[in-house]
């Protein structure tokens, strides 16, 4: 019997990026994939350490699949559970002993090991695989080549970050900055091009301080790279995430005059619009140059739309702070934006800052926050009815008949539409709009 595998993805796009990676590896091993947990023999959860709610629900999930397991065993079923990503990376040796059940664990630097983990695991029962190592190697090199699961894809150019917010555990989890070589990252982007991706969104936790080094050996900026995806025949629409105010330079504000496939939607994180509070985040901008650079992206490119991610209830947040940063929300006004209440996470150094801001609070905060950008994003989406957008469809919509898609500006759409639309960019006009979707009809 073929061996089936089921693999839950939690947290960023690298995470969605990193277990595609791990199907891939999957698959060569003939392996087949299925979306019910209760036919896999393999289940791998691809776990987030961010915030600690996304942390505390892998170990619910992982409590489920060892009652899965334990039941498929009843009808002579084995189970291998695995989990990969960088709770594992955080947690270490904690997780095996929190989840004795669990087979195998590899940080998110290490699953190119998966294979050979998997088939350790497979002859050698009893075993608890776990590595978690900061390694020298670049996983990259390790990887079998990549293949497009859809139009869209992701592609990893950039690891790690050396910013150090005090609020966040990407160093810890994802290390120093490491950037790929040019030559490698374009040979995955024509690859992924050539088995079918339009679009492809080039990642990093720190995406424009890129720094590959190209065949010479000499070192490039994501401007460079970003002039040379575009070069791809074929290739219709290049997007990257997530950037850092303080890296945005002359030469990537260009790319968004110069660069027709680039879309025009950049997501650029400000968390605080608070110069004390931004300062004790270790960020390094003021709110004024981050207006600075946005004023010179709308310059380069008048139809770009911007997107943000905010922290609120960081310690020591004021009343006052908090209006700095529905002040900036005023100013940009965002066409999409992602809110979160400050988590205080174990090792960082703000989890032991004085201040720390009451539940009731931050949870205030984050409402007034929200209704907010919801109130800008709601009015960018009704201000779309009636234009014709190009939609690159993805999915299959909830209704029959419909398919998904998104617009230039990451705006979700459902339209009528026959499944042969499947992964092709369509013009589409925009007859309705809410908070959180258009729809509209193909032409
Ligand atoms: N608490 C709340 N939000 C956080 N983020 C990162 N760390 C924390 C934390 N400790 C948010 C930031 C970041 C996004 C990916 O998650 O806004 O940009
Ligand atoms: Fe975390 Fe982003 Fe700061 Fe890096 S740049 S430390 S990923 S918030």
């Amino acid at each position: 019997m073929v061996k089936k595998y089921f693999i839950k993805t939690f947290g960023c796009q690298m995470n969605v990026y990193d277990s595609n990676r791990m199907a891939v590896m999957l698959e060569e091993m003939g392996l087949k994939k299925t979306q019910n947990q209760r036919d896999a023999d393999v289940v791998i959860f691809n776990t987030c350490h961010i915030r600690e709610k996304a942390a505390e629900k892998v170990f619910s999930d992982l409590g489920r699949a060892y009652l899965i397991k334990q039941e498929r065993e009843i009808d002579g079923k084995d189970t291998i559970i695995g989990v990969t990503g960088c709770v594992v990376q955080a947690e270490d040796k904690e997780i095996l002993k929190r989840a004795p059940y669990v087979d195998f664990a590899l940080g998110p630097l290490r699953y190119f090991r998966l294979k050979e983990v998997v088939e350790e695991v497979f002859n050698e029962r009893e075993k608890q695989l776990l590595d978690t190592e900061f390694s020298a190697v670049s996983k990259f090199d390790f990887l079998p080549e990549n293949k497009s699961e859809s139009g869209c894809s992701y592609l990893a150019i950039q690891e790690g970050c050396n910013n150090f917010c005090t609020y966040c555990v990407v160093p810890y989890t994802r290390g120093v900055e490491v950037s790929r070589p040019v030559e490698d990252v374009l040979h995955e982007a024509r690859r992924l091009v050539q088995t079918g991706s339009l679009e492809l969104n080039l990642l990093g936790q720190n995406v424009n301080s890129y720094h590959g080094e190209d065949a010479s050996g000499r070192e490039r900026n994501l401007a460079y790279l970003l002039n040379k995806i575009a070069e791809i025949d074929g290739l219709q629409r290049i997007r990257y995430t997530t950037s850092y105010p303080a890296d945005v330079d002359d030469d990537l504000i260009r790319c968004h005059k110069e660069i027709s496939k680039l879309m025009p939607y950049l997501h650029l994180p400000i968390q605080s619009g608070s110069d004390a509070i931004l300062k004790k985040m270790n960020r390094r901008h003021t709110r004024d140059d981050y207006l600075r650079v946005v004023d010179k992206l709308k310059e380069a490119n008048p139809n770009i739309g911007m997107s943000s991610d905010f922290i609120v209830g960081f310690p020591g947040e004021t009343d006052e702070d908090f209006q700095q940063t529905l002040d900036v929300v005023n100013r940009v006004k965002y066409i999409q934006a992602f809110s979160f209440k400050y988590s205080r996470r174990p090792g960082t150094p703000a989890a032991v800052m004085d201040g720390q801001i009451e539940e009731k609070v931050k949870k205030e905060r984050l409402q007034i926050l929200q209704d907010l950008l919801f109130s800008y994003q709601t009015k960018f989406n009704k201000d779309s009815v009636g234009k014709v957008m190009s939609v690159l469809f993805e999915n299959k919509g909830r209704h029959k008949g419909q398919l998904v898609g998104r617009t230039p500006y990451m705006q979700n759409l459902h339209a009528e539409a026959d499944s042969s639309l499947l992964n092709k960019i369509v013009d589409v006009r925009v007859t309705d709009a809410s908070t959180n979707s258009l729809s509209g009809e193909v032409l």
